[in-house]
């Protein structure tokens, strides 16, 4: 570019510099300048339009730039929260400074916990997302997306691999897929996905090899790791997460690795239960003996299906989202009596939920949806776990920041796809 030619020598060994660092072209970089320095002028033109309305720039919209001091181990980022259920993912996040500027969750009654735990009503079903442009742009993308089946058939391999978008043929129909689009649309620098262990061999395999595929495919460094809360709450829960950098700005291999197991002991089942729960929980004599009965006969085919009274000093089984129905994966031993269920505030706090939400005061749906919002969810602390080293890696690629916590190189790209649409649209302009 001539332009740059035209530079003292000083600034042009500086763009060469940082260009190369960021691994971007020095015309790209150059030009995602200009466009940054025109809107600071937009903004400045507008300030001085308006003084007497200073909230009209709140905060959020004042660029700074680095070095910006943060506490340890936490960066102000904004994140989206799909699939987002009862907001584990989102308290996660919060936590290491995230800053949520989007969910979406489809079922009513979780909707109404979040809207209350949260301030903020989720929007509806992801598949509809797509059309209506709802989503706003975003440092990292969170979704704990249900497994649903994947469809393959019909789309031979052959096929879907000689297409351009490929991966859209290979998961059509699915959640994923519409999970893919919203990446594929919005580019977000990082993701944190997460979903059940048995997501790597569903399918023999596939399921797990076309999800990995495509991250990659969007241009993604993907790592993945199944993850037992048991060493955050007092609750056997495997769980894979799947972290996703994008090569164009964090490289192909990022300095990114899960966090490991907690140096603290495991936390205990009795620290977790209420001292006088309602007789309700307790099970009834003819409850209690189906259970019994229904344990016995699998144990004598030789397999471990059945109720399963908790140790009080251990951990207890999954927290399933049927808990409602028997409560017979964790029962709770009762002196003289028999056992009983969790309560749902035990039942959050065995997912590690802050009291403030857990508390009866803080239950807006019946017991057998709030079993259900906590026994879908994902713990807390293992996303926060996560997320301290997914910001580790976000903090090195920060090159300048607005206050609402976008890492600018992530914009750059934006800018870049931009202008080569205006270079497009000029070379078409008749002359
Ligand atoms: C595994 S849970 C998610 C847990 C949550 N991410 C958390 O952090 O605790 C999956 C959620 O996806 C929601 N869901 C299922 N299909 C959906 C759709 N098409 N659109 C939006 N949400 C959907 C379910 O209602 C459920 O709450």
């Amino acid at each position: 570019m001539d332009v740059i030619r035209a530079l003292p020598e000083n600034i042009r060994t500086r763009l060469s510099q940082v260009a190369a660092q960021m691994g971007v072209g020095e015309d790209d970089l150059l030009l995602s300048f200009v466009g940054d320095a025109l809107d600071d002028c937009e903004i400045s033109r507008q300030r001085a339009a308006a003084p007497e309305h200073p909230s009209l720039f709140p905060e959020d919209e004042v660029t700074e730039a680095v070095p910006v001091i943060e506490p340890e181990n936490s960066l102000p980022f904004s994140f989206i929260d799909l699939f987002a259920g009862v907001g584990g993912l989102r308290l996660g996040l919060e936590a290491v400074g995230g800053r949520c500027v989007f969910s979406c969750e489809k079922d009513k009654y979780a909707q109404k916990t979040y809207a209350s735990w949260f301030g903020e009503d989720p929007a509806g079903d992801v598949t509809e997302l797509s059309q209506k442009g709802l989503i706003p742009d975003h440092d990292l993308l969170a979704a704990g997306f249900p497994c649903q089946p994947f469809s393959i058939a019909g789309v031979s391999k052959k096929n879907s691999l000689g297409r351009a978008h490929g991966f859209k043929d290979r998961t059509q129909g699915t959640l994923f897929f519409h999970l893919a689009e919203i990446i594929d649309r919005m580019q977000p620098p990082t993701l944190l996905l997460e979903n059940v262990k048995n997501l790597r061999s569903h399918d023999k395999g596939q399921t797990w090899n076309t999800i990995q595929g495509t991250l990659k495919e969007l241009g993604y460094a993907v790592f993945d790791k199944v993850i037992d809360a048991a060493d955050y709450v007092p609750q056997h829960r495997e769980r894979v997460f799947i972290v996703g950098f994008r090569r164009d700005i964090f490289g192909d291999q990022p300095a990114f690795g899960f966090p490991a197991v907690p140096e603290v002991s495991r936390p205990k089942l009795r620290d977790i239960l209420e001292s006088k729960p309602d007789e309700k929980y307790t099970l009834s004599d003819k409850l209690w003996g189906y259970l019994q009965d229904y344990a016995e006969k699998h144990r004598r085919r030789g397999n471990g299906f059945g109720c399963s009274v908790a140790k009080l000093n251990g951990t207890t089984r999954t927290l399933s989202a049927r808990y409602h129905k028997d409560g017979s994966e964790i029962l709770i031993p009762q002196r003289n009596r028999n056992p009983r269920r969790l309560t749902p505030q035990e039942a959050g706090r065995l997912m590690g939920f802050p009291e403030e939400l857990v508390s009866r005061k803080a239950q807006v749906v019946s017991d057998t949806q709030a079993y259900r919002q906590f026994g879908n969810a994902v713990v807390p602390a293992v996303v926060t776990a996560v997320a301290t080293h997914i910001v580790a890696v976000m903090r090195e690629a920060v090159v300048s920041r607005s206050g609402n916590g976008c890492v600018l190189k992530a914009k750059k790209r934006r800018r870049r796809r931009l202008s080569k649409v205006a270079d497009e649209l000029s070379r078409r302009k008749p002359k």
